[in-house]
C-alpha cells in the first residue's frame, strides 16, 4: 500500500463525499451554469452560487459576489497581480514567494514595476518590521506575502503587516495557497483585500479548483475576456464580480465537490484536522532529528507552523532520497526546490532543495512509523 506524503501539493485522498458529491453533480446537473434559463442550467448555476456563499462564510468575507472561482491559485495570483500592477507601481514581497507570486512579479519588473524583496531569516521567518520598514521606504501600491511557507511550513505576521496595509492605502493580498482550511483565516477581521486560495489542497476540493476574492471598491483588470452569460450584447466585458474574471464555463462538478471539502472541514472541526497534522508533524520532527546524518530546515512544529517538513539527509541528494523512498518503500514525497528557489535561498539549501514531507489528515500513524524506518534504513 503506497504512502502519500505530498499533501503540500495537493490533498490525497479527498474524503468521500467529495468523490460522490462530482459524480452526483456531473450526472444529474450536466448543464452550464449561467448559460440557461431551462431547470438543470438554474440548478448548476443555484449549485455555484452556495458554494460561493459557502467559500464566503468559510472565510468571513462580506460579499460573496467579490468571490471569482479559478482552476487553481496561480490563475487568482496571476490575474491579481497583472489586474493591480502597472508600470511605475511599486510591490513589496518576500523572498518566501512561490513561483506563482515571484515568476509573475519578475516579468512585471521587466514591464516597469518596481519589485521589493523582503528577505527571510534561516528559519524562513519574514519579520513585519522588515516589511513595514520596505513599504515606508516610498510609495507602495501592493504587498503581497505567502501566509504559510510550501517549503518548511513558517507561518508569517500576516495580521501586523495587514493592519499596518489598511491603516496606509496599501493594498495587502495574501497567498493562502498553504494555509486555507489549515489554519483560521478571517478576511473581514484581518484587513485582506485580495484573498487567493487553491481548492484542491487544505480545503478537500479537487484539482482544477480554487478562487480569489478581491475587497469591494479594489478594481482589477481582467486578462481572459469572453463569454460570462450576462450581458451578451455589450462587447465590453462586465464590470461586475463574479463574472467579470469568470469567462467561460465552470467546472461545475468540481466547484460542487469544493463545497463538500469545506462542508467536511465543518463537520470534523479545523481544530481537530490541524491537531491530526499537528501531532504527525511532531512525530515525525522528533524521530527525524534523532537520525544520525539528518539536518532539518525551519523552528519545527509549534504556534508559528502548519503543515510540510524540510530535510536534507549527509550524503544523499535530495532527489535520490526521494527516488529510493518511492522505489524501494512505496512513499511519495516531494525533492528538489518546490517551485520556491529564493525560500531555498533564504533556508540555505538552494541550489539541491530539500525533502519535503506533508502528512494530510488522512495519513496515520503507523504510516509515520513506516517513513521513519525506511529513512533510518537510508541513513544506515
Ligand atoms: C505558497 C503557494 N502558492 C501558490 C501555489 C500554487 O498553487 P496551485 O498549484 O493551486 O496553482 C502553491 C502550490 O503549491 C503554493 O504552495
Amino acid at each position: 500500500m503506497s504512502i502519500y506524503l505530498d499533501n503540500a501539493a495537493t490533498s490525497y485522498p479527498k474524503p468521500e463525499s467529495v468523490y460522490t458529491t462530482q459524480d452526483s453533480v456531473a450526472r444529474k446537473f450536466g448543464a452550464n451554469p449561467g448559460r440557461g434559463s431551462y431547470s438543470i442550467a438554474r440548478k448548476a448555476a443555484h449549485l455555484m452560487a452556495s458554494t460561493r456563499e459557502t467559500v464566503a462564510k468559510f472565510f468571513n468575507i462580506p460579499t460573496s459576489a467579490r468571490i471569482s472561482f479559478t482552476f487553481n491559485a496561480t490563475q487568482g495570483i496571476n490575474t491579481a497581480l497583472f489586474g493591480t500592477l502597472k508600470s511605475g507601481d511599486r510591490v513589496v514581497t518576500t523572498s518566501m514567494e512561490h513561483n506563482a507570486v515571484a515568476r509573475p512579479l519578475h516579468y512585471l519588473q521587466q514591464q516597469g514595476v518596481e519589485v521589493v524583496k523582503v528577505a527571510a531569516d534561516p528559519h524562513g521567518r519574514v519579520h513585519a518590521d522588515a516589511v513595514l520598514n520596505a513599504c515606508n521606504a516610498a510609495d507602495t501600491s501592493l504587498v503581497v506575502m505567502n501566509h504559510c511557507s510550501n517549503v518548511i511550513g513558517t507561518i508569517q505576521p500576516v495580521a501586523e503587516v495587514s493592519s499596518w496595509c489598511r491603516n496606509h492605502g496599501v493594498i495587502f493580498m495574501l497567498d493562502a495557497a498553504q494555509s486555507a482550511g489549515a489554519l483560521p483565516l478571517d478576511v473581514a477581521g484581518m484587513n485582506i483585500d485580495i484573498l487567493v486560495a487553491p481548492g484542491h489542497k487544505g480545503l478537500f476540493g479537487p484539482q482544477g479548483t480554487g478562487f480569489f476574492y478581491v475587497r469591494d471598491g479594489i478594481e482589477l483588470e481582467p486578462f481572459i475576456l469572453g463569454g460570462t452569460g450576462n450581458l451578451s450584447s455589450e462587447l465590453e466585458q462586465p464590470a461586475q464580480m463574479p463574472e467579470r474574471f469568470e469567462s467561460g464555463t465552470l467546472n461545475t462538478a468540481a466547484l460542487a465537490g469544493l463545497k463538500a471539502g469545506l462542508d467536511f472541514i465543518e463537520s470534523e472541526g479545523m481544530n481537530a484536522i490541524r491537531t491530526h497534522e499537528q501531532n504527525l508533524a511532531e512525530f515525525l520532527w522528533d524521530r527525524l532529528g534523532s537520525i544520525a546524518g539528518i539536518t532539518l530546515y525551519g523552528a519545527g512544529p509549534g504556534p508559528g507552523h502548519s503543515g510540510p517538513i524540510s530535510f536534507t539527509l549527509e550524503g544523499l541528494e535530495s532527489a535520490e532520497t526521494g527516488f529510493i523512498l518511492d522505489h524501494q518503500f512505496d512513499i511519495a514525497v516531494r525533492t528538489g526546490l518546490h517551485c520556491a528557489p529564493d525560500a531555498h535561498r533564504s533556508i540555505g539549501t538552494f541550489p539541491d532543495g530539500t525533502v519535503r514531507v506533508s502528512p494530510g489528515y488522512f495519513n496515520t500513524h503507523e504510516e509515520m512509523h513506516t517513513f521513519i524506518q525506511a529513512v533510518k534504513s537510508l541513513a544506515a
